[in-house]
């Protein structure tokens, strides 16, 4: 069995700005060492690649860290842990730097200084980004720099199916018990198609958004929650799945999934949303108007459509000189124009709310340790509690790459004390056999999808969340028994690892008895 001194699962910007500082770290002490870098399909697959409009910092002068902390806590309807919003804008501008040192190209003025940006809930223009692709040049360099260490083994195409703990070793493992620790993870290698045991000293969750769950959400196929399954298993702590952030303004453009996303930086640009008859709305509802926080837009366009009886509302984007549109959104402006025809300096552009993000996740402390000793997670699968009820765009890509750097931090320093323990067994797959029945996989996704979007989205009420809790239990029940017998398959495994987090959400919203941010229950205001 390969024994790595640090596996990270998971290459968007969490995972492998992770792998670069703790390569680089051993790289210029000359000590030995192996890590692991796993990923499902290749490694630029992720949700970081598809990121548009930017990563929030405090760069100019005029802005500042008050107004930045201010706004995140006021995006998050107060629920956000002012510590951590304090942590991540204080060090956001020295983690902004080494991106920038790693070879990032952030888009810049004629005088050279940074073309910062505005976007909704932002009291300032504190964005940086590289035109409307700013993940995908993220990705670019952080592949690169990693790619560039020796100790780091990259395992693409190799699926994480659960973590290791003393459970494997035949003890009884709750909640509750202390002194849980995780030993590594059993992995598919869909190329011999066969589990693999990686074991590791230290573990790190960087596995992602859980977007899938929904029928229409912006984020890519790999998005199912695995990571945040897997620690769920192993009994690591899980908190604010509730609010699931729906982006207002996804291209409408019905049956296609992923749906394309609309940057915010096109309204922070100037862009208005109207309604089809060309009447703008927004002021019925927040004096920001079209660049209110997340949840109220969403809520807003949402609820015109209930009225109206349609099926979106426009983005008018024609008062936009061309150049501008070109100069900086020239992907968006390409694809409106490949896909749908439209050409956005002419045309509005037709949008509708889509899920988008997840503010819960698996509890990390400030050092981006969950409650399994040896097991840490940072970027979309964590909860630190910086986004609260509702996150600040911008604002994900920042906290990633803060607490994978508190990861490094607190994970190096404890390089050395951990022991893997005796006897850990392979994966045991006896007695099952290829799964015949993958059409019931399928139509298992489409029901948990249908549930997840028609009773659990932007707004929610105490009958539509019991239903949907009643159908799910059906499904995981039926899925169980499936999972019992058949050897591991991808999207056998992807559909468990949704199934739980829905039920997460589920739970959660229902426990959750005031309106806060993103869950929003008729129920509780009438
Ligand atoms: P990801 O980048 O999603 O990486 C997850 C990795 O885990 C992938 O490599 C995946 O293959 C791997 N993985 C998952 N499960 C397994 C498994 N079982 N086994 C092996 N590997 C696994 N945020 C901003 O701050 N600014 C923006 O402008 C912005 N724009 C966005 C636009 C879009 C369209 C989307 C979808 C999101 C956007 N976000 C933005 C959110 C942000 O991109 C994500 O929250 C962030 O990139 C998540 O990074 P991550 O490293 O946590 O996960
Ligand atoms: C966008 O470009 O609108 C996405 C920004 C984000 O999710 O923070």
């Amino acid at each position: 069995m390969p024994t790595y001194d640090f596996i990270v699962i998971g290459s968007g910007i969490a995972g492998l700005s992770y792998t670069v500082k703790v390569a680089d770290y051993f790289q210029q002490r000359q000590i030995p060492v192996k890590i692991a870098l796993i990923t499902k399909t290749v490694a630029e697959e992720t949700n970081t690649k598809y990121a548009q409009g930017g990563i929030a910092t405090v760069w100019d002068s005029a802005d500042s860290f008050e107004k930045h902390i201010e706004d995140t806590m006021v995006a998050g309807d107060f629920v956000s842990d002012r510590k951590v919003v304090e942590i991540v804008v204080n060090e956001a501008p020295a983690r902004l730097k080494e991106l920038i040192a790693y070879g990032t190209d952030f888009d810049r003025q004629a005088d050279g200084s940074f073309d910062l940006v505005k976007e909704g809930g932002h009291s300032d223009k504190r964005i940086l980004h590289h035109k409307d692709s700013t993940g995908n040049e993220i990705e670019r360099a952080l592949l690169a720099k990693v790619k560039s260490y020796t100790s780091v083994d990259f395992f693409t195409h190799y699926f994480a199916v659960d973590l290791i703990t003393q459970h494997h070793l035949g003890e009884k493992v709750t909640k509750d018990t202390p002194g849980k620790k995780c030993f590594g993870v059993y992995v598919l290698n869909l190329k011999t198609n066969k589990i693999e045991t990686f074991l590791g000293k230290t573990t790190l969750l960087a596995t992602g958004g859980i977007g899938q769950v929904y029928q229409s959400t912006t984020n890519p196929t790999i998005a199912t929650g695995d990571g945040i399954s897997m620690a769920y298993r192993a009994k690591a702590f899980v908190q604010g799945m509730e609010f699931i952030q729906f982006h207002p303004t996804a291209l409408f453009n019905p049956g296609k999934k992923p749906s394309f996303l609309i940057s915010e930086a096109v309204r922070g640009h100037g862009g208005i949303l109207k309604n089809q008859d060309g009447s703008t709305f927004m002021e019925k509802y927040d004096a920001r108007l079209s660049l209110a926080p997340r949840d109220i837009v969403a809520r807003a366009i949402d609820s015109e459509m209930k009225k109206n009886g349609t099926d979106h509302v426009f983005l008018d984007t024609c008062h936009i000189p061309k150049e501008e549109i070109l100069q900086h959104f020239p992907m968006i402006y390409d694809h409106c124009l490949q896909v749908l025809g439209i050409d956005m300096s002419q045309e509005m552009i037709p949008v509708v709310p889509a899920q988008h993000y997840l503010c819960g996740g698996i509890i990390v402390n400030e050092h981006s340790q969950t409650n399994i000793e040896n097991l840490y997670a940072a970027g979309e699968c964590s909860f630190t509690g910086l986004h609260g009820a509702n996150r600040l765009a911008s604002n994900s890509l920042l906290e990633a790459i803060v607490y994978a750097h508190r990861a490094f931090e607190k994970s190096v320093s404890e390089y050395g004390t951990q022991v893997l323990p005796e006897g850990i067994p392979s994966w045991n797959d006896e007695g099952t056999r290829h799964p015949e029945e993958m059409v019931l996989v399928t139509e298992m996704t489409r029901e948990l999808e249908s549930i997840m979007s028609n009773y659990v989205g932007i707004v929610r009420t105490d009958r539509r969340l019991k239903r949907a809790y009643d159908r799910l239990e059906l499904i995981y029940l039926e899925h169980e028994e499936l999972y019992r017998q058949s050897k591991i398959t991808v999207p056998l495994c992807e559909l468990r690892n949704m199934i739980n987090v829905a039920y997460l959400i589920i739970k959660h919203a229902r426990a959750q008895r005031e309106n806060k941010g993103l869950h929003y229950n008729l129920d509780l205001i009438l």
